[in-house]
């Protein structure tokens, strides 16, 4: 299942998106961590220390070496170089799973045990000034981008990506690669905003988007929720000591979070499990050969000196079990 955690700038999204793949690592479900936040917090909020958290490679720097991976001997893809970040796999295209090693996960994941249980943590890299707003950070998160549209994910087991809300994300596709969407959003008027701006984007692609509320205090927030947002208010999160004392360096336990934040997590997972036998395989699949030949017209042919439309392998629909089913046919 793949999971976006999206909002405003400081609404909670790191700290929201931590607490999730802690909640389903101790669960005992496999879970692959991704920081692509303007903000690089993620590795902390898990409770990695500033070492470990600095280990974790950028996948940015990676990309070519993704492609190459990913590639694999797809005929329509002559090279790495050729490859942009919206290239989707064709036959002979290598996929991501999430529990399998692979070298993708060798060069860009780091492993961690947090509150006993084991997670994976990858990460965009830092994003400096320079970088934002123009193109790097498109080929940061475009790596995500990549990856996402290479997995073939099953029930149970779990992507979860912290990002950005903003028109950034709306200039890829990014943002329509997920399962499910969870917009973190306080009880005021810019977060309900930010909410607003999401849906109306997101209202073409199908995307299944649902409000967190957080740092909520009163029930007069909660209703404040309500009354903007209407049913897509998913659930809330209170103003959490825990989340205090975490950001104090204590490091307190998963098992120590206030039940209803706790409860809240759960609410969470069964929202994103609910969503999987909606999943619409051929329906993704398009999609990401749309948002291609979008990119390849607007800029991708003339930056690789090719027709990336060609790349596009009009039989593939990428599935669970899609290399699964090549290997018989072959
Ligand atoms: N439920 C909560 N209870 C208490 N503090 C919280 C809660 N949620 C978030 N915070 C605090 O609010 C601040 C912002 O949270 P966080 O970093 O998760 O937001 P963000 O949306 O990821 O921000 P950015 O846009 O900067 O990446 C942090 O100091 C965090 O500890
Ligand atoms: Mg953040």
């Amino acid at each position: 299942m793949k999971i976006a955690f999206v909002g405003k700038g400081g609404s909670g999204k790191t700290t929201l998106s931590s607490l999730f793949v802690r909640h389903l690592a101790t669960a005992g479900a496999p879970v692959i961590a991704v920081d692509a936040d303007i903000n690089q917090h993620l590795g902390a909020a898990i409770g990695l220390t500033e070492e470990q958290a600095a280990g974790v490679p950028s996948m940015g720097a990676q990309l070519p070496q993704i492609k190459e991976y990913l590639r694999g001997g797809n005929p329509r893809i002559a090279d790495a170089a050729s490859m942009i970040k919206t290239t989707p796999p064709g036959s002979g295209s290598r996929l991501l799973r999430i529990t399998e090693d692979n070298p993708v996960y060798a060069l860009c994941a780091r492993e961690f045990t947090v509150d006993g249980a084991r997670l994976r943590l990858m990460a965009t890299g830092a994003f400096d000034e320079a970088d934002l707003g123009v193109a790097c950070y498109h080929s940061k998160v475009g790596a995500v981008e990549l990856c996402l549209n290479h997995l073939a994910d099953g029930a149970g087991e779990y992507l979860v990506v912290d990002m950005t809300a903003g028109s950034d994300s709306f200039a890829s596709g990014l943002f329509t690669r997920f399962d499910m969407t969870f917009l973190v959003a306080e009880p005021t008027r810019k977060g309900v905003s930010v909410y607003r701006q999401y849906k109306e984007y997101a209202a073409d692609f199908d995307v299944n988007l649902r409000v967190v509320g957080n740092k909520v205090q009163h029930e007069d927030d909660v209703a404040y929720l309500r009354e903007q947002v209407g049913d897509d208010l998913l659930a809330v999160v209170g103003q959490s000591d825990w989340v205090r004392r975490t950001e104090q360096g204590r490091a307190p336990g998963l098992g120590e979070l206030e039940s209803a934040n706790r409860a809240a997590l759960r609410v969470l997972r069964e929202a994103a499990d609910a969503t999987y036998p909606l999943r619409d395989w051929g329906r993704y699949t398009r999609q990401m050969v749309r948002f291609h030949l979008r990119n390849a017209e607007s800029w991708g042919n003339a930056k690789t000196g090719t027709d990336l439309a060609a790349q596009v392998d009009p039989d593939f629909v990428l599935g669970e079990f899609a290399q699964q089913r090549e290997a018989v046919t072959a």
